[in-house]
């Protein structure tokens, strides 16, 4: 299920930040400054299992009106299952969006792999953008997305 971050989830998002992100994840205040910014584009993806009715958080997204992905991560063990997937169409669905575009970092293959897969076109670079390393620009349109 996907929905919108609320703060019990906190931890659980700090636990999966420091994991996708060790050279700089964000901090709990960050988080919190950014639920405020973006209270309806700040989702989580919670997973209830069968007969037990604690959620537990697999993943997130946090993404501007405008379609700025500002965040997206999945907990290490339950990656290549379709979270990642379904967070990320969930920001390109959302209906006044006409373009969505993120960051990335240039030696993070993972991610690139990603959003190429989802239909991103890798548009520019910005170099030194996380201090030491350079970050790519990836952004998708619904035309380049129909033709995938
Ligand atoms: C990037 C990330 C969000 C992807 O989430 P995910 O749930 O694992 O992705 P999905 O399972 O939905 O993958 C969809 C497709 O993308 C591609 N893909 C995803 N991760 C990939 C990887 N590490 N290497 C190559 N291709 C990959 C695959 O084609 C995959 O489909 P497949 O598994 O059927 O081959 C996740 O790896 C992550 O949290 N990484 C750390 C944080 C991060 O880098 N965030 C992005 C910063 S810009």
């Amino acid at each position: 299920m996907i929905r919108p971050f609320s703060l019990p989830d906190l931890e659980s998002i700090l636990q999966i930040e420091n994991q996708a992100f060790p050279k700089s994840p964000y901090d709990w205040i960050t988080f919190l400054n950014l639920h405020t910014l973006y209270p309806e584009t700040f989702l989580v993806y919670a997973s209830t299992t069968h007969g037990q009715k604690e959620e537990k958080i697999l993943g997130y997204i946090i993404f501007s009106q405008d379609g700025h992905i500002i965040s997206i991560a999945v907990h290490p063990h339950h990656r290549r299952k379709g979270i990642g997937r379904e967070l990320l169409l969930r920001a390109m669905k959302t209906s006044h969006l006409k373009k969505a575009w993120a960051e990335v970092r240039r030696g993070n293959q993972g991610a690139q792999a990603f959003y190429s897969k989802m239909g991103f076109q890798m548009t520019g670079l910005v170099p030194n953008y996380y201090g030491n390393e350079d970050a790519l620009i990836v952004r998708w349109t619904p035309v380049a997305c129909e033709s995938n």
